[in-house]
């Protein structure tokens, strides 16, 4: 085995969640490593960014609401520090949201979600359908009605994860090209990991933050074991047309008999339409099954996308854990804290996911927002007090 190399945290998982992690924890002043084959890649690569908080407020998710607006009012200081760190813009954009409805079922949901919004205290506006195709003139003449949601953004998270690593570099964290076979384990507490190389880094402490992988790695005691899951997602990108008047001017999404959709058009020209939601393991194909659904419901509600061009098609696996919320900050096991299980909200929880864990990389405690996501909420005993 090679020799041991320290490091006061290791981050396992260089995607969005991982990078941000490291990043925060470096400019805290901690020597930090990250280990990843493919840093900047995992499911970031195929998200559609929507900064959602409010159009994808689900019931029974009132907490996590409180960290999805936490971390949306922190994204333009977040955004802003990043591109001045690394020149690198990020595709953030102010649109707003529109959620429409197609049908009568649909409008009966959205005016549910409606109600929510109004008992939560958030700010949407009810629209006819009129209304709606006034603002986004492409969209079907069928739409019966829809909410306006000025505060629900989007942001390019490939641009976001190619940013990450720029500023992770810049702030010297180390980028171990590898991947994490076994966590290190001796005396309860957790002391690093081995790679596929047979390489062994050591570190203070190990954040567990490799997404829907995260309840993979080996030596992980069960009790510890982080309980996610995979939910696939495929994702379609079409390319808008270039001209004066935009093919849409703000995300659209609607629920079409039953299934999400959203189509979120970026500055660049980009068309990003997802997505399913799928549990089917790690398995990421591409299916005709699935392009064939995201057509029909995307074409249902904006009918001249059919002209576009049809540039790629993708498929990821978002983190989910058992209440969709994400697990954030120490285990039962001593040096092993998590930042994983961020389901679809992974790149809206990007900021205070890295304050957070900066906070508790540094000082042992969560700060109070994020006291309500400690993995220990699964009931995972803490192992030191178990042996006593
Ligand atoms: N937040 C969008 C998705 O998970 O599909």
């Amino acid at each position: 085995m090679s020799p041991t190399r320290t490091a006061d945290v290791l981050v396992v998982g260089g995607g969005i969640i991982g990078l941000v992690t490291a990043w925060r924890a470096a400019q805290a002043g901690l020597a930090t490593a990250v280990v990843d084959p493919e840093p900047g890649g995992g499911a970031a690569r195929v998200a559609a960014g929507m900064l959602a908080a409010v159009t994808e407020l689900h019931h029974g998710e009132q907490t996590l609401l409180g960290l999805n607006l936490a971390s949306a009012r922190r994204y333009p200081g977040f955004a802003a520090e990043l591109t001045d760190r690394t020149g690198q813009d990020l595709g953030y954009r102010r649109c707003g949201t529109l959620a429409v409805a197609l049908d009568a079922d649909d409008r009966a949901h959205l005016r549910e979600l409606h109600a929510l919004h109004q008992r939560s205290g958030l700010d949407s506006q009810w629209l006819t359908g009129r209304e709606c195709r006034r603002l986004e003139p492409m969209l079907a003449p069928g739409v019966r009605g829809g909410l306006r949601v000025d505060g629900d953004h989007q942001i390019d998270p490939r641009r976001l994860a190619s940013a990450l690593l720029s500023a992770c570099e810049l702030s010297g964290v180390t980028l171990h090209r590898a991947r994490a076979e076994r966590l290190v384990v001796t005396g309860d507490r957790a002391r690093g990991v081995v790679t596929t190389a047979g390489e062994e880094l050591a570190a203070g402490q190990v954040v567990l933050a490799a997404g829907s992988w995260s309840g993979r790695l080996a030596g992980v005691p069960a009790e510890v074991l982080p309980p996610v899951r995979p939910v696939k997602g495929q994702v379609l990108r079409l390319t808008m047309p270039d001209r004066p008047e935009p093919f849409l001017s703000r995300t659209v999404r609607a629920v079409v008999r039953g299934s999400h959709v959203y189509l979120v058009p970026r500055e660049s020209g980009e068309l990003v339409i997802g997505a399913t939601s799928e549990e089917l393991g790690w398995d990421t194909t591409v299916t005709a099954g699935g392009v064939y659904e995201l057509l029909r419901d995307a074409h249902e509600l904006v009918p001249g996308l059919t002209e576009l061009p049809l540039t790629e098609t993708t498929a990821g696996l978002r983190p989910g854990s058992p209440d969709n919320a994400p697990l954030l900050g120490p285990t039962g096991l001593d040096g092993l804290l998590l930042a994983t299980g961020h389901h679809r909200n992974g790149v809206l929880l990007t900021p205070v996911t890295g304050d957070a864990m900066a906070r508790v990389l540094t000082t042992g405690e969560l700060p109070d927002e994020a006291l309500p996501f400690t993995p220990r909420r699964f009931g995972a005993p803490v192992l030191a007090e178990q042996s006593v």
